[in-house]
């Protein structure tokens, strides 16, 4: 089976496109021709970014500036981006430091960007399907740190336990309408949201204690990300799947 197959034409909206993983699923899909909205604060880099997509493939590119946090501003992207077909919460912000360090304002930036963003798109794009009378799919992008806990990262990894566990509750309320909902569990990808930890004694340790010895790449996602947000995966619903060279099943 063609994992990129079925993507022509269909509308992917991806969340913090500006760099890293968001970055990338826009790269995949727009290969496979899909028609992408690039969605995050720094409109600048979406619109570098918004040209590349054209050239790989994608028929119709649209760059929205989106704080996923903001209700009015969720709004204002998904009415700027049209109907869509698949929307791909991949937005996140990680604290990066131990729990007595982290401050009020940064836990709720935490838990409002991971969590109340996948909140607040998953039920608006749910809303519009159900109008429309069509189904559609949601890709969440939670974290191994959804299932098993490293320093300095509390507020980070208890947002991604909510997000495997919010997937697992909108599927179950929306199979009946077709609207398919899963997440995809990636294990550590060297990427600006720790690229800077890789670079630390206890970053390299952790690398060693991957089972495969390697931090991941973003390429390393594809058959998981296409296989959840395409047509292959239509008899699923509410699943995380781990992508990680084993980190999860590391040696206690
Ligand atoms: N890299 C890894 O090892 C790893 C592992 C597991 C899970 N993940 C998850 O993968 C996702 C992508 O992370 P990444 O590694 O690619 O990190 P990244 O390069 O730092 O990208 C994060 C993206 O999120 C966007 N963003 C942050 N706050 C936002 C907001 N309020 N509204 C809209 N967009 C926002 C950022 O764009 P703007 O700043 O322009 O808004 C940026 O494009 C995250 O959910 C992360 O938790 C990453």
């Amino acid at each position: 089976m063609d994992l990129a197959a079925g993507f022509a034409g269909r509308h992917v909206l991806v969340t913090g496109a500006s760099s890293g993983l968001g970055e990338h699923f826009a790269r995949l899909v727009a290969r496979c021709r899909a028609r992408v909205t690039i969605g995050a604060r720094r409109l600048d880099r979406l619109e570098a970014l918004a040209a590349d997509l054209a050239e790989l493939g994608a028929p119709e590119v649209r760059a929205v500036e989106l704080d996923v946090a903001n209700p009015a501003s969720v709004e204002a992207a998904l009415a700027a981006a049209g109907p869509i077909d698949v929307l791909v919460n991949n937005a996140g912000i990680s604290e990066g430091r131990p729990a007595l360090d982290v401050t009020v304002d940064l836990y709720d930036a935490v838990v409002d960007t991971n969590l109340r963003g996948v909140w607040l798109l998953s039920t608006a794009a749910a809303r519009a399907w159900r109008e429309a009378g069509q189904g559609g799919v949601i890709v969440n992008i939670a974290s191994i740190l959804a299932f098993r806990v490293a320093g300095a990262v509390p507020v980070y990894a208890a947002s991604k336990a909510a997000v495997a566990q919010l997937t697992a509750a909108l599927g179950l309320e929306w199979a009946r309408y077709g609207i398919r909902v899963n997440a995809l569990a990636p294990g550590y990808i060297a990427t600006d949201i720790n690229s800077t930890f890789f670079e630390t004694d206890a970053g390299q340790a952790m690398i060693k204690r991957i089972p495969m010895r390697r931090l991941g790449q973003p390429s390393d996602l594809d058959g998981a990300f296409l296989l959840l947000a395409g047509d292959a995966s239509a008899w699923m619903t509410g699943t995380c799947i781990a992508v990680d060279g084993g980190h999860l099943v590391s040696s206690l």
